[in-house]
């Protein structure tokens, strides 16, 4: 078995292997010089927040190969902005780039959300079986990213083929030539996204991509084309597959829970309950990566500097000390908002807002205009996604009464 098989193996359902890191190794040496696990909520916590010892900057573990970085030399270079940088430059580029993804901002796209929730419902809801994933989960997220953005729709396949390359390219292990592959498209991606800032830098228009492609920079940071390229990569990339799996996996706790599809349908009222023990229990982002910069001891381990050390999202969601019975689908969870599925400290998700916003249209249209939702069949074994980055099921097969459904505008 190699080890990227192992390691995938273990993500689909990675909760017996943090119980017992949690138990008795909760700063988890991996193999290989590979670096740490960090897997205690206290201990992510501490890590996310003191990027003066635990750096996001020039993380990446492996230099590219040489035929990947001629490939590259076609894209941008990617200088750091966002997620590979550090405070106090990092905050001042998340100023600059993601305005229009503030709590108060993204209200203003909520008719849009829906009318796009209500177009996709109305593909099958006549028809009474969907495959969720597929035909709505992994639509919605990028279709709002367009609107926002002001890309056309017709562009959503590919910028989903792209999108998806870039998770795969983070992958460690995939092989060379998809390796290859996968690079190209990230220079398919970086071209197209260039011409359509440079376009809105021409001649603005009233879209989010107009407003990064043109705001003034605080003039401590450098803002080229390279700059905005990278913070809109991260848009659509971070933004899409995540909040598909996080909408997948709500309906499928929902309906795989007694009694929880009806309670949530008597009271809609909880459907932000639900999204946010989603993200605990089966987080779409189980781990993110940083560098220890100086020699830290957590938990009674020394890490030492220059370590690769992943805070470990998705294990601190189900320790124990904060999370009592950690396993169970708990809607009256006290303190289910401390959970780190948005990861914590200055890195935190910056699409937060947009993707409860999201969930919270999403699923409520789901519920209220599909009657009697189930599963399909009558066994369902759920089919998590093969990766060693990203958490969710990759196909979800319900069945509903078919054309009692009805689009309120
Ligand atoms: C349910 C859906 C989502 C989940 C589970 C999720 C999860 C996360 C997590 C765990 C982090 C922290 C990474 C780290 O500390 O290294 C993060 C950061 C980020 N997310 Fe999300 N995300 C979601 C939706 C979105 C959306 C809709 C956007 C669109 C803008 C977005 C954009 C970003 C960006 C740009 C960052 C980097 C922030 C920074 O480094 O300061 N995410 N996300």
């Amino acid at each position: 078995v190699s080890q990227e098989h192992a390691w995938t193996e273990v993500l689909k359902c990675p909760y017996e292997f943090y119980a017992g890191l949690h138990a008795d190794d909760p700063i988890h040496e991996l193999p290989g010089d590979d670096g740490f696990m960090i897997t205690r909520h206290e201990d992510v916590v501490w890590a996310a927040r003191h990027p003066e010892r635990f750096t996001s900057r020039r993380i990446r573990y492996d230099e590219l190969d040489p035929e990947a970085a001629e490939i590259a030399q076609a894209g941008y270079p990617s200088p750091p902005t966002v997620v590979d940088n550090d405070p106090p430059e990092h905050s001042k580029y998340r100023d600059l780039g993601f305005q229009a993804f503030s709590p108060k901002r993204v209200q203003q796209f909520e008719p849009m959300i829906r009318r796009l929730t209500d177009e996709l419902i109305d593909g099958f809801a006549e028809r009474g079986r969907v495959e969720l994933m597929g035909e709505f989960c992994r639509l919605l997220p990028m279709a709002v990213i367009c609107e926002m953005l002001g890309l056309p729709r017709d562009d959503a396949a590919d910028l989903t083929r792209w999108a998806d390359g870039r998770t795969e390219l983070l992958q460690k292990y995939v092989p060379r030539e998809r390796a290859l592959e996968l690079q190209r498209l990230e220079v398919e991606f970086e071209q197209y996204l260039g011409r359509e800032i440079e376009a809105r830098q021409a001649s603005p228009r009233d879209d989010v991509l107009s407003e990064i492609a043109n705001t003034t920079p605080d003039p401590a940071i450098e803002c080229e084309l390279p700059h905005r390229v990278a913070m809109v990569l991260m848009i659509v990339s971070a933004g899409t597959e995540t909040t598909a799996y996080a909408l997948g996996s709500a309906i499928w706790l929902l309906l795989t829970h007694e009694g929880l599809y009806e309670r949530v349908c008597r009271d809609h009222a909880l459907i932000p309950r639900l999204f946010e023990e989603t993200l605990r229990n089966e987080s779409p982002s189980q781990w993110s990566q940083r560098r220890c910069v100086i020699d830290t001891e957590l938990s009674g381990t020394v890490i030492p500097a220059g370590s690769r050390v992943l805070l470990m999202f998705g294990a601190g969601n189900r320790d124990r000390a904060l999370f009592p019975e950690p396993q169970e689908f708990d809607l009256d969870r006290p303190n289910v908002k401390r959970h780190l599925g948005f990861g914590a400290g200055p890195h935190s998700c910056v699409g937060a807002p947009l993707a409860r916003l999201e969930a919270r249209i999403a699923l409520e249209r789901l519920l209220a205009r599909l009657q009697n939702l189930g599963l399909e069949g009558p066994v369902f074994e759920p089919w998590w996604v093969e990766s060693t980055v990203l958490h969710g099921l990759g196909e979800l097969r319900l069945r509903f009464d078919p054309g009692a459904s009805v689009a309120l505008s």
